[in-house]
C-alpha cells in the first residue's frame, strides 16, 4: 500500500469511506462492518472518513475500531447551522468514536463553515483534533473553498474526483499542491454507478498486464494516479472489496495513455 502526506499524517492512497454502509444498527450488519474494518487492517488501509450526519456510522465506526484505535486515523464532519449545535455534534463524535482525539474535522459540505470553522480551529489549539477540514460535492463552493486554501485556514479539502467529475483539476487541485493542502476524494464510483450501473462490460484486456483485475479496481487506480490526491476513500458494504478496493494502492501509477483509456471506456459503456 503506497502512503500520502494528508498533513503531517501518512494516509494509505485508498481509505474507507463510511456513507450509507456503516449506517446500520443490525448485530449482523454491525458484524459485517467489523470484518470490513479488519480486513482494513489486513489491507493496511488506516483512514476512515465519517461524519456526524451519517445517522449511525460514527458509533458503528467507533464500536468496530475499538481495541484497532492505533490502526486508524479517523475523521467527522459538522453539519448545522449556529455555534450551540455544532458544538454539541462534534461533542458527539468524540463521544461515538469512543475517542479523547480526532485527527481530522470536517465542515461538512460548507455549511455555516465561518462558525465551525472558528470553533475547530480552537480545538486544533487545543490539541483535541490535529486537523481542519472542509468538504464540497458542488463545485460552485470550489471558489469560496479555495480562498480559504489560499488562507492556510484549511488543511484538508475533501471533494468529488472521478473519471467524469473533473472540476477540481482547473484550480482546486493546483492550489492544494502549491499550499501543500491534503486532499481526500469522495465518490470515487460514483457512489458505485460507474460499476454496477454500466450498459456494457469494459473490456478490461489492456489493464490487465498492469494488475488490474476489476473494473472498480480501474475507476480507483484513475483518481489516485493523480499525485495531488492524498487518499481516496471509497465506501462497500461488502468485506471482501476491501481486498479488491485496495489493490490499486499497491500497483504504480496508472500511465496517461491507460488512465485515458479507463475514462473513454466509463463513456462508452455508461
Ligand atoms: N459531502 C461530503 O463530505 C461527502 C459526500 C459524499 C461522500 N463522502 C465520503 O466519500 C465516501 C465515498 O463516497 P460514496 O460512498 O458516496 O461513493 P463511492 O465510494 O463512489 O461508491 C460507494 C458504492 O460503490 C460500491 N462499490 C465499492 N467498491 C466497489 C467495487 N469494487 N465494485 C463495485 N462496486 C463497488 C459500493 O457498493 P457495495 O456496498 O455493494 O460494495 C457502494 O454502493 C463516502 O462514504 C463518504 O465517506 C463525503
Amino acid at each position: 500500500m503506497e502512503y500520502r502526506k494528508l498533513g503531517s499524517l501518512d494516509v494509505s492512497v485508498i481509505g474507507l469511506g463510511t456513507l450509507r454502509t456503516f449506517d446500520v444498527t443490525s448485530e449482523s450488519d454491525i458484524s459485517t462492518c467489523r470484518q470490513i474494518v479488519e480486513n482494513c487492517v489486513e489491507s493496511q488501509v488506516n483512514l476512515i472518513d465519517c461524519a456526524s450526519m451519517y445517522g449511525d456510522a460514527e458509533k458503528v465506526v467507533g464500536i468496530t475500531t475499538a481495541g484497532k484505535r492505533d490502526k486508524f486515523y479517523l475523521t467527522s464532519k459538522v453539519r448545522c447551522e449556529g455555534k450551540e449545535a455544532g458544538d454539541a455534534q462534534i461533542a458527539r463524535s468524540f463521544e461515538l468514536f469512543d475517542t479523547e482525539f480526532i485527527d481530522l474535522y470536517q465542515v461538512h459540505n460548507m455549511i455555516d463553515w465561518r462558525t465551525h470553522l472558528s470553533t475547530l480551529e480552537e480545538l486544533k489549539d487545543q490539541g483535541r483534533i490535529g486537523m481542519v477540514g472542509v468538504t464540497a460535492m458542488v463545485h460552485e463552493a470550489y471558489p469560496e473553498i479555495i480562498n480559504l486554501m489560499k488562507s492556510s485556514r484549511v488543511d484538508t479539502v475533501q471533494v468529488p474526483y472521478n473519471v467524469m467529475e473533473r472540476e477540481c483539476e482547473t484550480e482546486l487541485l493546483p492550489v492544494a499542491e502549491d499550499h501543500g493542502i491534503g486532499v481526500l476524494v469522495m465518490e470515487p464510483l460514483k457512489k458505485g454507478r460507474y460499476v454496477k450501473e454500466l450498459k456494457q462490460q469494459p473490456d478490461l484486456t489492456p489493464l490487465a498486464e498492469y494488475g488490474i483485475k476489476t473494473w472498480g479496481q480501474a475507476l480507483l487506480a484513475w483518481v489516485i494516479a493523480d499525485h495531488r490526491v492524498s487518499a481516496t476513500i471509497p465506501a462497500t458494504s461488502r468485506p471482501e472489496r476491501i481486498f479488491e478496493n485496495a489493490l490499486p494502492g499497491s500497483l504504480a501509477p496508472l500511465p496517461q495513455e491507460l488512465r485515458e483509456y479507463v475514462r473513454q471506456e466509463t463513456e462508452r459503456c455508461l
